[in-house]
């Protein structure tokens, strides 16, 4: 799978982490940054990642902030991205099946790498169910044409 990944300086620790796994497990990492710790914005690694996801250059996203909260605000401004913040791997499986997450945003200031990386895998490995499912996500794409 070809996942894009992306941190602000308090997420940039973790993101290297999560880099490593997901390229051990055999996928390709588009690294969007940033690439040291250096105080920067995080609503400009928000964007390339997401706009990695919504041109379909990358199925899936990972965005890494001090809360992951930032990181999702700016996501879901860009337009078919679907940014779940999640700190726990029942959550991670769930927005994949019921609101068909394409990004998924964590906090390293509020997750420790270990159970971050087990979250990343649950994402990944859940599928979305559609059916009912995807009326829903139909609204929220309304919502979006209506609105943005
Ligand atoms: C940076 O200090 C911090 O505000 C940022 O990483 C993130 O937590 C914002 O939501």
């Amino acid at each position: 799978m070809i996942i894009a990944i992306g941190a602000d300086h308090g997420g940039f620790k973790l993101k290297e982490q999560i880099r490593e796994h997901l390229a051990a497990c055999g996928h390709e990492v588009t690294d969007c940054g940033t690439y040291d710790e250096t105080s920067c914005h995080y609503p400009m690694y928000a964007e390339k990642v997401a706009a990695a996801v919504a041109s379909g250059g990358a199925e899936l996203g990972v965005l890494v902030c001090g809360t992951g909260i930032g990181m999702s605000m700016a996501a879901n401004k860009v337009r078919g991205i679907r940014a779940a913040v999640v700190g726990d791997c029942f959550s991670a499986e769930a927005t994949r099946r019921h609101n068909n997450a394409n990004v998924i945003c964590l906090g390293e200031r509020v997750t420790g790498a270990g159970l971050a990386l087990k979250i990343v895998d649950a994402f990944l490995a859940a599928e979305f169910e559609g059916a009912r499912h995807q009326t829903r996500i139909d609204m929220i794409s309304d919502i979006e044409n209506r609105n943005l």
